[in-house]
């Protein structure tokens, strides 16, 4: 078998088998597939799609690349949590506390940033010395000890989903629904739980533009995770406007924080009410009312926040948010007109963050944890000229100068207030899809 002729399968539009699939998912593994053939086969996956057995196909070899874990010494039903990526999606720093707080185990491996997206291991690391990366045996324990434990994927867990994710990210191939299902369901496999809340975004900062491809996307993962005996539920949520205010590492972590004091913003708290009620619902803690009640009830009294806490020392950081550094040159975008906001381009809010420093141009770039966005107004608010849209965050001026222009083509002031978006618009389970927006 050769590398070449499953690149021309595919870009010739030929559904792949399972031998060609393997040969390619254990090649590269192996380092014996370079990046650029790899890099080519994605784009023709990007362009001629793959069938839902091809898609199944791929994710077991990803899954089945290196070690996968083993929970089964935590008691309880372990529940997973997955974003589909967005713009100042924050939500595992608040929804596991929750979970853990009600009882919940979890024993989470998070990802990095992914072209305009942020990723909760970025996110994790700007917190003063806190390890993302555990032996296998300190992971377990923490979440033994304090019910919960975030690390990013480990070297040996889905490492062929490591090696193209990163590839992917710079190469054009992140908006896949194959390439996406396959990447998150590898990783949710191999990382052992019980069972699954996958939270897939739509709109202009989601990877899915449309909800038809949310609802495809949903489920081809809920079919992959049930099909692997793990109860799967999937919510398509809006990404049509940044979640919550704050965009960059620093920032979020500290909108977190704030969010698990009980003084969040409103739709960040609203969807990590309900991501947090249906990990309990899957882990069977009762009814979607009953458990949207213990959530509030661990986000208000205060119970996730002391969670939140714990897990953070226990991983070696500081949790305390005055130690979340920002960066040091920092500017104000104002409105040029009166009116309303009738829209954020999300994904270029996105590119805004990545630009300023709080993402990755290039699979090797560093990150500044301090660069960012905080935003002051959002679709529906009423601005006056002049009136203060966002402050933004870089290590030089030069930066700022740039991220300022690609956010404010990305605000669009109209003279009529649009009505306001849903912010979960369906539920997926093996049963089908209900309609919620
Ligand atoms: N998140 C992932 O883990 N993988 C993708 O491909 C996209 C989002």
């Amino acid at each position: 078998m050769r590398m070449y002729d499953i690149i021309v399968n595919k870009r010739d539009g030929k559904a792949l088998s399972q031998e060609e699939i393997r040969f390619w998912i254990d090649g590269y593994t192996k380092g014996e597939i370079p990046d650029y053939q790899t890099a080519a086969l994605l784009m023709a996956i990007c362009l001629q799609g793959m069938t839902s057995q091809e898609t199944a196909w791929l994710t077991m070899a990803m899954a089945a690349s290196g070690e996968t874990a083993d929970l089964s010494s935590i008691p309880g039903v372990k529940v997973d949590k997955h974003s589909t990526g967005g713009v100042g999606d924050k939500t595992t720093l608040v929804v596991g506390p929750i979970a853990a707080a009600c009882g919940v185990p979890v024993a989470k491996m998070s990802g990095r940033g992914l072209g305009h997206t942020g990723g909760t291991v970025d996110k994790l690391e700007a917190i003063p010395g806190f390890r993302t990366v555990l032996e296998p045996q300190e992971f377990l324990e923490i979440v033994k000890q304090e019910g919960i434990a975030l690390i990013g994927q480990t070297g040996n867990l889905a490492p062929a989903d490591k090696k193209i994710y990163a590839l992917r990210d710079v190469t054009g191939t992140v908006e896949s629904i194959p390439l996406i299902a396959a990447s998150i369901m590898s990783k949710k496999l191999a990382a052992g739980a019980d069972a699954i809340v996958l939270d897939v975004k739509t709109g202009s900062g989601a990877f899915m533009k449309t909800m038809e491809d949310a609802i495809a996307l949903a489920r081809e993962m809920v079919a992959i995770g049930v099909h692997s005996g793990r109860e799967t539920v999937a919510l398509i949520t809006d990404m049509d406007l940044p979640l919550g205010n704050a965009i960059g590492n620093s920032l979020e972590v500290r909108e977190a924080i704030e969010t698990l004091q009980g003084k969040g913003p409103q739709d960040f708290t609203q969807l990590c009410l309900v991501l947090a009620a249906n990990m309990l619902f899957v882990a069977q803690r009762g009814t979607m009312e009953q458990c949207m009640e213990q959530a509030s009830q661990a986000l208000y009294s205060g119970t996730a926040l002391t969670k939140f806490k714990a897990m953070v020392q226990a991983q070696g950081g500081r949790p305390e948010p005055e130690l979340l550094a920002l960066s040091p040159c920092k500017k104000t975008v104002c409105a040029q007109r009166q009116g309303y906001i009738t829209k954020m381009e999300t994904r270029q809010c996105g590119i805004a963050s990545v630009v300023l420093g709080a993402g990755r141009a290039k699979k090797e770039d560093p990150v500044d944890y301090g660069a960012g966005i905080l935003l002051h107004v959002k679709p529906g608010d009423r601005v006056e000229a002049g009136q203060p849209l966002a402050t933004l965050y870089a290590a030089g001026e030069h930066l700022l100068k740039q991220g300022a222009q690609l956010l404010e083509e990305a605000i669009e002031i109209g003279g009529q207030p649009q009505p306001p978006m849903p912010l979960i618009y369906a539920r997926i389970t093996k049963d089908g899809v209900e309609r919620l927006g």
